[in-house]
C-alpha cells in the first residue's frame, strides 16, 4: 500500500485513477484506526474500486481546551492496519500543507439545532472545522463516495447537508457504529480510559439500551425515555452532559418513533465521549468484533 502527502500528488493520482474509468471510495478519519474505521473501508470497497483512507488530525476542530496536542496517534499501527484491510492509498497531509496559512474562509455550518444543538454547543467552532477539513478532503481526494460512521450522527448529518447544499459531486455513505464486545462504541479516545473508566462508560450505551428497551416496550414519550436513560446515565465516575432524543434534523421530539435518535454525552474522568441509537437498531456488540 503505497502513502501519499503531497495534496498535487493524491489530487493527481485519483485524477488519473477516475479517468481509467475506476469508481473512487473515500474514508477521512483522525487516525488510531480501530474496527469502526476499518468497517468504513470495508463499505467504501463494496461502494467503489479503490479505497482511498486519509489520516489527519485536523487542528481547525478542536477548541482550544481540548485534546488536540495529546490526540492517540500511532501512524506505523495504522499503516499496518490500513493495508491489512486493502486499502489501496492512504492519504497522510501534514497541518503545513493543508494550511500553510490559518485558512480564512470557512465552511460555517447552518444555524438551527443541526448546526447549533448538541456537539454544536458544546464544542463551538467544532462543526465548522469538520466541515471545512472535509470540503478540502474532498476537493482533493474527488472521491466518488465517501463513508463516514453513524457514531457521530450530527458530523454525519452535517456532511450530507454541506453536499447538497454546496453540489460536491459525489455520494455519502454512514456505516452503522461499530461496539466492543461489552457495547461500549469503538473510540480513538477509549485509549484515555483506565480500566476503571473503562467499566463507567458503559454508561452511556447503558442509557441508550435503556432508551431503547423502555421504547420498545411501548413508552414513547419522550421526556419519560430521556429519565430512563439518565437514570443509568449518571453513575459513579461519569458526568452526564446531554442526553436527547432528536428527529433526522436534530429537532427534539416529544413522541419517539422508529426514526428517533437518542444521543449522549458525557465525561469520564477528563474524557468526553458521545454515542448515539436510532431506536429500533438497538445497542448489541457485533458478534465479530474484540
Ligand atoms: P475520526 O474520529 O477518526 O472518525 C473517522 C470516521 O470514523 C468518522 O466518520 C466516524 O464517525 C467513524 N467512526 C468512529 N468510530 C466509529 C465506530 N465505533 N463505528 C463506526 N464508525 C466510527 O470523525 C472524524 O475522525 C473527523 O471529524 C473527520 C471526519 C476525519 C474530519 O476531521
Amino acid at each position: 500500500m503505497d502513502e501519499i502527502s503531497g495534496l498535487a500528488e493524491m489530487r493527481a493520482w485519483s485524477r488519473a485513477r477516475a479517468r481509467d474509468g475506476a469508481r473512487i471510495g473515500f474514508v477521512p478519519t483522525m487516525g488510531y484506526l480501530h474496527e469502526g474505521h476499518l468497517r468504513l473501508v470495508d463499505r467504501a470497497r463494496e461502494c467503489g474500486d479503490l479505497v482511498i483512507l486519509s489520516i489527519f488530525v485536523n487542528p481547525l476542530q478542536f477548541g482550544p481546551s481540548e485534546d488536540f496536542a495529546r490526540y492517540p496517534r500511532d501512524l506505523d499501527r495504522d499503516r499496518a492496519l490500513a493495508a491489512e484491510r486493502g486499502v489501496d492509498r492512504l492519504f497522510v497531509p501534514d497541518a503545513r500543507t493543508m494550511y500553510p496559512t490559518e485558512p480564512s474562509v470557512r465552511v460555517t455550518p447552518p444555524e438551527g439545532a443541526l448546526g447549533d444543538s448538541l456537539e454544536g454547543a458544546a464544542r463551538p467552532g467544532h462543526f465548522a472545522g469538520v466541515l471545512t477539513v472535509v470540503a478540502k478532503l474532498f476537493q482533493i481526494v474527488a472521491p466518488h463516495v465517501a463513508v463516514f460512521g453513524r457514531k457521530d450522527y450530527q458530523q454525519a448529518r452535517l456532511v450530507r447537508r454541506m453536499v447538497d447544499d454546496l453540489d460536491f459531486p459525489l455520494t455519502i455513505e454512514v456505516a452503522p457504529t461499530v461496539r466492543d464486545r461489552d457495547g461500549l462504541a469503538l473510540s480513538s479516545r477509549n485509549a484515555y480510559l483506565s480500566p476503571a473508566q473503562r467499566r463507567s462508560a458503559l454508561a452511556l450505551s447503558g442509557a441508550l439500551g435503556a432508551v431503547e428497551t423502555a421504547w420498545r416496550e411501548g413508552l414513547t414519550d419522550a421526556t419519560a425515555l430521556r429519565d430512563r436513560g439518565m437514570q443509568v446515565l449518571a453513575a459513579p465516575g461519569v458526568q452526564p452532559e446531554y442526553l436527547a432524543l432528536v428527529d433526522e434534523a436534530l429537532q427534539p421530539v416529544r413522541q419517539a418513533t422508529p426514526r428517533t435518535v437518542a444521543l449522549v454525552a458525557a465525561r469520564v474522568g477528563v474524557t468526553r465521549l458521545i454515542d448515539n441509537v436510532v431506536l429500533g437498531d438497538g445497542v448489541a456488540a457485533d458478534p465479530t468484533v474484540g
